[in-house]
């Protein structure tokens, strides 16, 4: 008799866990604000030349499909939201294939190519800062709409929010050739004036309701293999210079979480700094597995990304297990889960 029942309570077993880590999620949702290292397709659906819902990108992901992630699988905020108990994926919201009900558990605004400065996302006509602001003001009605204003309160007050960007507005405007901010003002007159923009952007969304946010650093963007490409004449290292205005930042941005964690009752603001576990991984990548951090899986690996990292180019890279970064500027899945898990360990502890 026993060994009958025994596979029934086994099955049964797994199905009561099953369903405990379903109820068991930490927060209500996980909504992301940023550039593409967390866009999960949102570009798909503006008019900007920066895209990737096109193969090889997503050749990793489920079902082989270019979702529009910059990275041949998923992006930190989907593993974040996974380790939260949250969904494994979370959906862009100009993606018309989701509905508000999909978008309670965890939205995406993040928009690549974006920055703080608004001069950044007009360089690829990207998705500026505060309009991904207007767009999670939308989603709130919609929220309320839908499910009432004390649940929509809820998923509001107790939703962990993370933001993710500031490399573009050094690498993509602040250092280009024709941009205006470098005669404007010095680099830590910049910095500054990127801070007070994050500043802003976090009290407006406290002002909202939000309460857990994580506001995330930059990794050491002198690393990026373009970066290292520009520097091939003196021997394609990381750019040092770029590396410590990444570092000098993050200390800003260390002051800035401080100040509001002060400022603001009942705020539980944390800086998300990827910079040290990042660069370990660029300067000792065997130790995590992988067998090159200097140029990307993508096509040569030195300069491609979006349509120039395109499925017939022959010298993509066969698994990109093996690389730090997927294309010139985005690191591989293997790299964000590393890096996304090292974060929920530390920085967003407080929060599981
Ligand atoms: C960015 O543009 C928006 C919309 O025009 C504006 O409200 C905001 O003040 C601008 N931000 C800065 C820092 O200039």
């Amino acid at each position: 008799m026993a060994h009958k029942i025994l596979p029934w309570l086994m099955l049964l077993l797994t199905q009561l866990l099953l369903l405990t880590v379903e109820i068991d999620a930490k927060v209500p949702a996980v909504i992301v604000f940023g550039d593409s290292s967390v866009d999960t397709g949102n570009n798909n659906k503006i008019q900007t030349v920066l895209k990737s819902n096109f193969k090889p990108y997503g050749r990793d992901f489920e079902g082989g499909k270019a979702t529009g992630r910059f990275c041949n699988g998923r992006v930190p905020g989907d593993f974040i939201s996974e380790a939260f108990g949250c969904r494994p994926l979370v959906p862009a919201y100009l993606d018309p294939s989701y509905s508000i009900n999909d978008f309670a558990t965890g939205v995406c605004f993040a928009s690549a190519g974006t920055g703080y400065d608004n001069a950044t996302s007009e360089v690829l006509s990207v998705i500026p800062l505060w309009k991904e602001l207007e767009y999670y003001k939308e989603y709130q009605k919609k929220l309320k709409a839908s499910m009432g204003d004390e649940k929509a309160n809820e998923i509001i007050h107790e939703g962990l929010y993370l933001m993710s960007l500031g490399t573009n507005d050094f690498l993509e405007n602040y250092y280009s050739t024709f941009s205006s901010r470098s005669s404007k003002y010095t680099v830590e007159q910049y910095e500054d004036f990127l801070a007070g923009i994050a500043g802003n952007f976090i009290t407006e969304l406290y002002g909202l309701g939000a309460r857990k946010i994580s506001l995330g650093g930059l990794v050491p963007m002198g690393c990026l293999p373009l970066e290292r490409t520009r520097n091939l004449f003196t021997g394609s290292g990381c750019n040092e210079d770029h590396n410590k205005v990444a570092r000098d930042f993050n200390v800003k941005l260390s002051v800035l979480t401080a100040k509001l964690n002060k400022e603001l009752p009942g705020i539980k603001l944390v800086l998300s700094n990827p910079y040290d576990i990042f660069l370990d991984i660029v300067q000792k990548p065997s130790q995590y597995g992988f067998e090159s951090s200097a140029v990307a899986c993508c096509a040569t690996g030195m300069f491609e990304m979006g349509y120039l990292c395109d499925q017939y180019n022959p010298f993509t890279c066969k698994d990109a297990n093996k690389y730090v970064f997927w294309d010139s500027f985005h690191p591989t899945e293997k790299t964000n889960s590393i890096v996304a898990d090292h974060i929920v360990k530390t920085c967003l502890a407080e929060f599981l």
